[in-house]
């Protein structure tokens, strides 16, 4: 069994040290900070110690585990490893830098791969001489329990880097989709507007936060309505998130951030971590009730549920992945109920076009641009092929 790196022992790299160590590999997790490797020593403690509480693992598994986790301020450590994922800050100077050095470290046959979320890894591939065996392979927080992986090849990446790095993944027992090498990948994408479109419809004073929370949950059928998530995610990550997003697809309108966001990231309201967001979390605050009808909460949550679907049928038109993937990224990646291509053909592609040139027409604005794919899919009477 090859030995596993992982770069950064942050919120990522110690969740994903933690599912290689689960799978039986050894794992060198280093950061160029002690207090890092430290606390994600007690961390992983703490969730061990929770995980035999409920069963999950015996005590002996669990030091089996830990045990396995060797951790380091030093990348020489890494040289006999067969794998290394980077997971350090998002700053693609720093990450080239780390991924030179790997490459005077490592064997031939290592693969060197990015958990960026938003960075090109063309780019980051660029920095090597091999650049052949740099793949994206990005988790989503928290790695050992949300079950999709994105793998990500770049112009560069070779066949067997892409297979070698997805069979690995998938013996993980995780859920492995490929997505081109473009800004968000799928769920970072397709996912925009469960955001945008619901802070546009609160600055139009359509409805207050937890009226459209309350109609993507009890209609939609979502875990967490757009503001409680971004609230849950951090206004300052997801802010930042969306204009990266923004400015990466050449300022194209449809992924315009919103003021609202903004400001409450200006004014410190992060939302959960800061105890202030779109609601108040501070110790006795009263929760708002929702204040609109069934009727209001539908039309809401079709607008909505109609933007995403616009943006899936557009990731599938352009190549980002197949049709398969993009719903289970949704599904697996962000607890979508449905899949979104999937959930499209149920309700009937043309009621989603329509509804899409509608608000093109009335507001005259890319962000409502309908896929020509949908278009096409309608004109030829057919559905989304899953
Ligand atoms: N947080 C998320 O939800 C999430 C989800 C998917 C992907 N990502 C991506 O994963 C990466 C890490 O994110 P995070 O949230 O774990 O960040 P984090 O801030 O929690 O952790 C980053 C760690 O990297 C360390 N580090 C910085 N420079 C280093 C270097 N040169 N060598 C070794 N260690 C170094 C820091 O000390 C820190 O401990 C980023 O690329 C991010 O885009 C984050």
């Amino acid at each position: 069994m090859i030995q596993i790196g992982v770069v950064g022992a942050g919120a990522m790299g110690s969740g994903i040290a933690q599912v290689a160590a689960q799978n039986g590999h050894s794992v060198i997790l280093s950061d160029t900070q002690e207090g890092a490797l430290e606390k994600s020593k007690s961390k992983l403690n703490k969730v061990m110690t929770r995980l035999i509480e409920k069963g999950k693992v015996t005590a002996d598994e669990a030091e089996a585990i830990q045990g396995r986790i060797h951790y380091t301020t030093s990348l020489t450590d890494m040289a006999s490893c067969g794998l290394v994922i980077e997971a350090i800050i998002e700053r693609i100077d720093i990450k080239k830098t780390v991924f030179q050095t790997l490459e005077g470290l490592v064997s031939e046959e290592c693969i060197l791969a990015s958990n960026t979320s938003s960075l090109s890894i063309a780019a980051i591939a660029a920095s090597v001489q091999k650049a052949e065996r740099v793949v994206g392979i990005h988790f989503f927080n928290p790695a050992p329990l949300m079950p999709l992986v994105e793998i990500i090849p770049a112009v560069q990446t070779s066949e067997q880097t892409l297979a070698a790095a997805r069979s690995l993944i998938d013996s993980w027992k995780k859920v492995t989709v490929v997505a081109k090498d473009t800004p968000g990948f799928i769920v970072n994408r397709v996912a925009r507007p469960f955001y945008g479109e619901a802070l546009r419809m609160y600055e139009e004073g359509f409805a207050d936060f937890a009226s459209i929370d309350w109609a993507m949950k009890e209609i939609g059928g979502f875990r967490m309505g757009p503001f409680e998530l971004m609230d849950f995610i951090g206004n300052d990550v997801n802010y930042a998130v969306t204009e990266s997003v923004f400015a990466a697809f050449y300022f194209d309108g449809r992924y315009k951030p919103s003021f609202t966001q903004k400001r409450h990231s200006e004014a410190g309201w992060y939302g959960r971590k800061s105890g202030r967001g779109y609601y108040d979390y501070a110790e006795g605050a009263v929760k708002p009730e929702p204040s609109i009808s069934k009727e209001m909460g539908e039309a809401i949550c079709w607008r909505i549920l109609v933007m995403l679907i616009n943006e899936a049928a557009d990731a599938l038109n352009l190549n980002i992945a197949s049709a398969k993937d993009i719903d289970l990224a949704m599904t697996k990646g962000v607890n979508y109920p449905k899949g979104l291509l999937a959930w499209a053909n149920e309700k009937g592609l043309g009621h989603v076009v329509e509804t899409l040139d509608r608000l093109h027409s009335e507001y005259l604005e890319e962000r409502y641009r309908c896929s020509p794919l949908l278009r096409k899919i309608v004109r030829d009477n057919e559905q989304f092929e899953l």
